[in-house]
C-alpha cells in the first residue's frame, strides 16, 4: 500500500467498511481462520520507568507492588500450559529485581516441564540479558516502539531514547527472537500523521506480532485527564496495520475490551486480529496491574466466547479451532 492511500484510509471516513473488510480478507488469506491464544502472566508491577500515561510508572506511589516468586511464576506458567494454552507470555514492569541469572532460570525451568513456547515482554535490558534468556529458551519477545514520533517518544519515556528502543528491537531480532513490537492509538500530542509513520514502520520491520492498542488515561499518572482513545481509529490502524503487515500476529488487544468491554475484542478479531491474550495472573496480584484504567478481566473462557462471537456470528461462516 502506497502513503497516500494509506493516508486516505486513515484521514477519511467514507471507506471505512472496505478498509475492515480488506483487512478481514487479508487476515484470512495469509493468517487462515484460527484465533491464537497466548496465555500471559503479569509477574510483577514494579517498574524503574516513569511513562507518563503508564499506572505502573515508578512515580506513581499509590499502587501496591507485588512480585511473584521464581516457584510462583514457573507454577503457574505450568498450570497455562496444562489448561492447553501452549504460549505463556510474561510480562512485568521494567524490573531489575529479576537478575540474568534468576529470569534465566525461570526460563529454563518452564520449558524443562511443559512443552511451550516463552515470550518475554520484561522491558529494556542489557544486550546480556537477551541473549541469556533466548540461551535458556525463550523464543520470543514483545517491545513496543509505542509511537515512531521521536519527540512524543522523548516525552512520555523520561530518560529513554527512541533510538535506543529502536536499537533494542534490532538486537532482539540478532539474537534470534520472534519480535513483537506495535504502537499506542491516541496518545496526547499524536497526529494522524504520526499514525500514518507508525504503520510505514511496522510494514518495514515485518514484525512478528504487533500490539495496537488504544490510550487509556490511568487515574493516578500525568496524563489522567487526557483524552481516551478512539476505539474506531484504534481498529482503523489495526486494519491498516494487517494490511501492511500481512503474516504477523496481532492481537485483539485487552486494552480494545477496556474501551468497549462487549464488543471491543469482537471488532478487532473481524478488523484483521488473529490472537487473544487471556490473563493467568492470580486473583490478588492481577488487580494490582492497573497499566491503566477500565482493564476488565479476560480469562481463558471469557477469551474463547469472544472468538466464537467474532468468528461466527453475523456470517454464516463455520467456528475455527482454536489454535493455542
Ligand atoms: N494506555 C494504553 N496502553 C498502555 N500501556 C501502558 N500504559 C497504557 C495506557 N495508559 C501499554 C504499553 C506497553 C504495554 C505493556 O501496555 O503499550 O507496552
Amino acid at each position: 500500500m502506497d502513503q497516500s492511500t494509506l493516508v486516505s484510509y486513515l484521514k477519511c471516513s467514507e471507506r471505512d467498511e472496505e478498509l475492515f473488510r480488506l483487512a478481514d480478507e487479508t487476515r484470512k488469506l495469509y493468517c487462515g481462520e484460527k484465533v491464537h491464544i497466548r496465555g500471559i502472566l503479569t509477574f510483577s508491577n514494579y517498574c524503574l520507568r516513569n511513562c507518563l500515561y503508564c499506572g505502573l510508572r515508578s512515580g506513581n506511589r499509590k499502587v501496591k507492588r507485588y512480585r511473584m516468586s521464581e516457584e510462583q511464576i514457573v507454577q503457574r506458567s505450568i498450570d497455562i500450559a496444562l489448561s492447553g494454552v501452549k504460549t505463556i507470555v510474561l510480562q512485568s514492569g521494567d524490573d531489575p529485581y529479576y537478575t540474568r541469572d534468576m529470569m534465566s532460570k525461570i526460563i529454563y525451568r518452564i520449558k524443562r516441564k511443559v512443552d511451550a513456547t516463552v515470550t518475554l515482554c520484561i522491558g529494556e535490558r542489557a544486550l546480556d540479558d537477551y541473549r541469556a534468556f533466548r540461551f535458556s529458551g525463550a523464543e520470543r519477545y514483545l517491545l513496543k516502539f509505542e509511537t515512531s514520533n521521536r519527540m512524543l517518544y522523548e516525552m512520555l519515556h523520561p530518560g529513554q531514547s527512541y533510538a535506543h528502543r529502536l536499537k533494542l528491537l534490532e538486537c532482539l531480532d540478532q539474537e534470534g527472537y520472534r519480535v513483537g513490537t506495535g504502537n499506542i492509538v491516541g496518545l496526547p500530542g499524536q497526529t494522524l500523521d504520526d499514525l500514518c509513520r507508525d504503520i510505514l514502520f511496522i510494514k518495514e520491520q515485518v514484525p512478528y506480532m504487533l500490539g495496537i492498542g488504544p490510550f487509556i488515561p490511568q487515574q493516578d499518572t500525568p496524563l489522567a485527564m487526557s483524552p481516551m482513545g478512539d476505539l474506531h481509529l484504534s481498529l482503523k490502524v489495526l486494519a491498516l496495520a494487517r494490511l501492511n503487515s500481512r503474516y504477523a500476529n496481532i492481537p485483539a488487544t485487552s486494552a480494545l475490551a477496556a474501551l468497549e468491554p462487549e464488543q471491543g475484542q469482537i471488532l478487532g478479531l473481524r478488523a484483521g486480529a488473529n490472537v487473544i491474550m487471556p490473563d493467568f495472573t492470580p486473583a490478588g496480584y492481577r488487580e494490582h496491574y492497573q497499566i491503566y484504567d477500565h482493564r476488565t478481566h479476560v480469562n481463558l473462557d471469557t477469551a474463547r466466547q469472544t472468538i466464537f462471537k467474532a468468528r461466527s456470528a453475523g456470517c454464516n461462516e463455520h467456528v475455527p479451532a482454536c489454535a493455542q
